[in-house]
């Protein structure tokens, strides 16, 4: 059985076929209508989420199926064992996507084989996101191969970590400006996997990274935890302040971007924290395809559906 969970297990064709079959989706959607009819994802949630909820709900919708969104702290999970519950949970589906706190959870769940499983982020993946990033670098570029350079700033994670891999498998050259790695999201297994590629380059050269660079993604490396009310708890300040020591200068403002040629297209996750890994004139810029790429989860999820469900 078919998951999508890490993404490397995905060859360049598998990437390549879910990015086509998302912009035909996306060009004509009435064609997919019924596509899922009488299909049942379950949407299991441990942590929050806006983008990744709505676009599997409502891509789940357009395609003619329905969407269960569970959350993990308004139903048993927290009274039973995990694989008991989850056994349970995935007789009521087709398809299941699971936001889990811990990728190990996604895995025992997947290896159950009762129906297909995405990982819709853990700690150490973000596989998502990444499909969805590309699609939206292919429609900016005008096709995938179209797109040559890409950079990341600030810190590596679940997200850079799936972005890395799948750019690295489609030949497409990847520039980490990151000068830590979030430890929780450390996967050693991937990290070989993508510089095999020759595709990966980590550097702290701003200039060697941002000459030429087609997009240029971030992600947050501020923990929101640390604030109350707008202020920085007094517990968190030391590490408040030396991450803006060590992540500030590899912030995405409009000012890197014009000052590198200003044609790198600007691009972010979401949510974004004004002010620290990414400024309000970023988010803003002529070049952010910020909001474009958030609107792309939704079409990317019904291709990640429909390429497990279908085939
Ligand atoms: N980028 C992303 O996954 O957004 P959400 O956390 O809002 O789902």
């Amino acid at each position: 059985m078919k998951h999508l969970l890490t993404l490397k297990d995905y060859s360049r064709g598998d990437i390549e076929k879910i990015i086509n079959q998302a912009i035909e989706i996306k060009a004509n959607p009435k064609k997919y209508a019924d596509l899922l009819q009488n299909k049942t994802l379950i949407m299991l949630f441990q942590k929050t989420s806006t983008r990744t909820r709505l676009s599997f709900e409502a891509g789940m919708t357009q395609l003619g199926g329905h969407a269960i969104f569970l959350d993990s702290r308004t139903s048993q999970f927290a009274l039973t064992d995990f694989k008991d519950e989850i056994k349970a949970v995935m007789r009521f589906g087709d398809i299941l996507m699971f936001r889990a706190r811990k990728f190990s959870d996604v895995e025992l769940t997947a290896s159950l084989n009762q129906i297909p499983v995405i990982d819709a982020c853990s700690e150490k993946y973000h596989p998502c996101q990444a499909l969805g990033d590309i699609l939206t670098m292919a429609e900016s570029a005008g096709g995938l191969s179209k797109i040559k350079k890409v950079v990341w700033l600030g810190i590596e994670n679940n997200v850079s970590n799936t972005l890395k891999l799948a750019c690295a498998k489609l030949g497409i050259n990847v520039y980490l400006v990151t000068p830590k790695a979030h430890e929780i999201s450390v996967d050693e297994e991937l990290n070989a996997m993508a510089e095999e590629t020759g595709h990966v380059r980590k550097t702290l050269d701003l200039a060697a990274a941002m000459t030429d660079a087609d997009f240029v993604h971030t992600d947050t490396w501020m923990d929101m935890e640390f604030f109350e009310e707008g202020e920085v708890k007094p517990e968190f300040k030391e590490e408040y302040e030396a991450r803006i020591k060590m992540f500030q200068p590899y912030q995405l403002n409009a000012a890197l971007v014009n000052q590198y040629g200003g044609k790198a297209k600007i691009m972010h996750c979401m949510p974004c924290h004004v002010g620290y890994e990414i400024t309000r004139d970023a988010i803003d810029h002529p070049n952010s395809l910020i909001f474009s790429q958030a609107e792309n989860r939704l079409h990317i999820q019904k291709a990640i559906m429909l390429y497990l469900l279908k085939g």
